[in-house]
């Protein structure tokens, strides 16, 4: 049986890549992931597990800070990726939100919506019509089209990106962290809009979060990354149950929170002494 809003197509495939930035650093070390289409996929971890180095991979924005695919493939609908320029990636329907909000500030919020469509041959008419497609998942944004985006709370300016990012009509958006900074009902706000994009729009998404919690309750599959590598991985359903996830991603214990790994060997170790 196929899960609700998934179906067996992939579009994304990134097969055992490894990253090194600055000719040095080895920081991620063998990913591989697999994006269906008309799926959410949540790359989940903690900070500098390389959820961010992992989405500039496969949208090309490596080199700008000096990263570089040393091992490892990534292909799109089959198509090997890793040699486009980002806006090539973009015209194959690939996009991808920076974390961090990224908007231009001095520009209105209907200004920097409309520089998502700089890519688009579709004229006029189909790109006003998207610009109200957008509106209806963001009425918030149709309030303040007129605002200068740097005047906007974090909230606005999260949704901005994400608008901006659908106006270029992306089959993928890689969405990095929206709920970084954000107070909890806007961070349940964003991913109901975002589940509502997946299924009205059909749009895919390979999200990236820290926090696990939510990112579980709206995805349909996940990776847990740690260190560069990925630790576990499953339908969102089930790793929501896994016991693991729950102690130490979920926060359902006392504990506090320590490496999945260390656990693991901790296991290991206690099954070799009984
Ligand atoms: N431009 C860079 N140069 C050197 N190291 C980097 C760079 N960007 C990220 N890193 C390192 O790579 C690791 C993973 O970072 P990142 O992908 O941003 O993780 P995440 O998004 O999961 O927080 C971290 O240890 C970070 O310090
Ligand atoms: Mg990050």
């Amino acid at each position: 049986m196929l899960d609700a809003g998934r179906t067996q197509e992939t579009l994304l495939e990134v097969n055992n890549i490894e990253v090194i930035y600055n000719h040095v650093i080895l920081v991620l070390k063998g990913v591989s992931l697999t994006v269906p289409k008309g799926g959410i996929t949540a790359l989940l971890g903690g900070n500098g597990a390389g959820k961010t180095t992992t989405l500039k991979a496969i949208s090309n924005l490596l080199r700008s800070e000096r990263g570089e695919v040393t091992k490892g493939t990534i292909h799109y609908r089959g198509e090997r990726v890793q040699d486009l320029s980002p806006s090539d990636l973009v015209k194959k329907g690939v996009i991808q939100v920076m974390e961090g909000r990224h908007c231009f500030e001095h520009l209105t919020v209907e200004e920097n919506l409309m520089t998502g469509a700089y890519t688009r041959t579709d004229g006029k008419a189909a790109i006003a019509a998207d610009l109200e497609m957008v509106y209806t998942y963001f009425p918030r944004l149709k309030e303040r089209r007129k605002s200068q985006a740097g005047y906007t709370s974090g909230g606005e300016q999260q949704m901005t990106a994400i608008g901006r990012a659908l106006m270029s009509r992306p089959e993928t958006v890689l969405l990095d962290e929206p709920s970084m900074g954000l107070a909890p009902q806007l961070v349940e706000q964003i991913f109901e809009i975002v589940k509502s994009v997946n299924e009205n729009e059909g749009v895919t998404f390979l999200l990236a979060e820290q926090n696990t919690n939510v990112a579980l309750r709206y995805a349909h599959y996940g990776y847990i990354l740690e260190s560069g590598r990925i630790v576990m991985d499953g339908p969102a359903a089930d790793l929501r149950e896994n016991p693991d996830v729950k102690e130490f991603y979920l926060g359902m214990s006392d504990t506090g929170r320590k490496s999945f790994r260390d656990v693991r060997s901790y296991r290991r170790r206690k099954r070799w002494l009984s």
